[in-house]
């Protein structure tokens, strides 16, 4: 296992596909009211330890992940943030987040 994770954070990032032109970010991203803002834990470059990177990352992906840790299909996490926060998620919540962080660069 530690020779196949050796081998993938090798790999340079692949850039994403971009369906829409770099959206603005949307209330929930910016200034979510459940919880911290997604970008205070979701940034770029300065993105928190062990906080994946969403900029770039597929819709579809996305949108199934909150969807999972919504409905307890994912239940990965030691301290269950995402769950939390995914919980309290309206479905257009979902979306606009999906939607804005595949525009991202
Ligand atoms: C307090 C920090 C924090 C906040 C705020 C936060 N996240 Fe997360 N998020 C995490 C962490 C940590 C993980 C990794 C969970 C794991 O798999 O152990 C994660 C995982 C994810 C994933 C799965 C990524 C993948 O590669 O599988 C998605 C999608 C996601 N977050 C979306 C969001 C959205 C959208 C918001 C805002 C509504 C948000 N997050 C707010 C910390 C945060």
């Amino acid at each position: 296992m530690l020779d196949i994770a050796a081998y993938y954070s090798y790999l340079p990032r692949q850039p994403g596909s971009h369906p829409d032109p770099a959206l603005a970010a949307p209330s929930i991203v910016a200034r979510c009211a459940i919880s911290r803002a997604c970008a205070s834990c979701h940034a770029t470059s300065d993105a928190k330890l062990g906080t994946p990177w969403l900029d770039g990352q597929s819709a579809v992906y996305v949108k199934a992940q909150l969807q999972a840790f919504a409905t307890g299909g994912r239940r990965n996490e030691i301290s269950e943030q995402m769950m939390n926060i995914a919980r309290q998620m309206t479905a257009a919540e979902i979306d606009e987040g999906a939607r804005y962080y595949a525009s991202r660069p």
